[in-house]
């Protein structure tokens, strides 16, 4: 047991998946893994560990935004072993091109902060995700004819953003996506010398204002979490 995570020892594997809402944490342990057993609810921040082709697989909540991940993915891998922490949700497309439905696998992350800036003070640290890990994904999307944009995304401190100007920056210099968790994921497995990887369903466009209908994202979802569990298998 940690502070945040009421899992006894062992009762976490050592790849975990990491949706930002515990209820798709349930919804995945009960749709794609065998024998989930639920390992914590700690404030309702549901986990679940059962296996997929044999592996065992842990699925964490890991709330929203970096602060929040930041607890759970420090109490997996300090306190837990975990080895390999892949990140499954949502983003907001900021290119053309984006289109809701794909996939966003993310090889950098642009910040404004991040729960680690007050540690690196003047250092302007670039987080990346696994290579293996990258690359096992997008062979998995590719092989499943989901139309998948690798490069960089935005890890925002918000939703509601105030500051148009730095969107339009960051469009112009290519950046695919926004959401809001994952350079810290990178941050800390380049800290303890574990694998990353964010591999994201775009939900909306900034450009284009488009959304996808609530019925669609689960079916989007569930592509991105047998593209992750390939990856993390391979
Ligand atoms: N902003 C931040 N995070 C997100 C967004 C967004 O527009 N869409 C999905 N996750």
């Amino acid at each position: 047991m940690t502070i945040h995570i009421g899992a006894k020892p062992g009762q976490i594997a050592e790849t975990v998946l990491m949706p930002g809402d515990p209820y798709r944490a349930r919804w995945v342990a009960e749709n794609f893994i065998e024998d989930a057993e639920l390992v914590n609810e700690t404030r309702g921040m549901l986990g679940f560990t059962g296996t997929w082709r044999g592996n065992r697989v842990t699925i964490q909540g890991s709330g929203m935004g970096m602060p929040s991940l930041s607890i759970y993915a420090n109490e997996l891998i300090r306190d837990y072993g975990a080895k390999t922490l892949i990140r499954i949700g949502s983003c907001g497309g900021m290119q053309k091109n984006v289109n809701v439905r794909d996939v966003v696998l993310a090889m950098t992350s642009t910040t404004l902060s991040t729960p680690s800036s007050g540690m690196f003070r003047e250092l302007n640290f670039a987080p990346v995700a696994d290579y293996g890990l990258l690359s096992a994904a997008h062979a998995a999307a590719t092989a499943r004819g989901v139309a998948t944009h690798v490069g960089g995304i935005y890890s925002s401190d918000v939703f509601y953003d105030e500051r148009p100007d730095l969107t339009e920056q960051m469009t112009r210099h290519g950046v695919l996506a926004v959401e809001m968790e994952a350079a810290e994921l990178y941050i800390l497995a380049a800290r303890y010398g574990v694998r990353a990887l964010a591999a994201l369903t775009v939900s909306d466009s900034l450009v284009t204002g488009e959304a996808l209908p609530s019925e669609e994202r689960e079916k989007s979802f569930g592509d991105m979490v047998e593209i992750a569990l390939e990856a993390a298998f391979n």
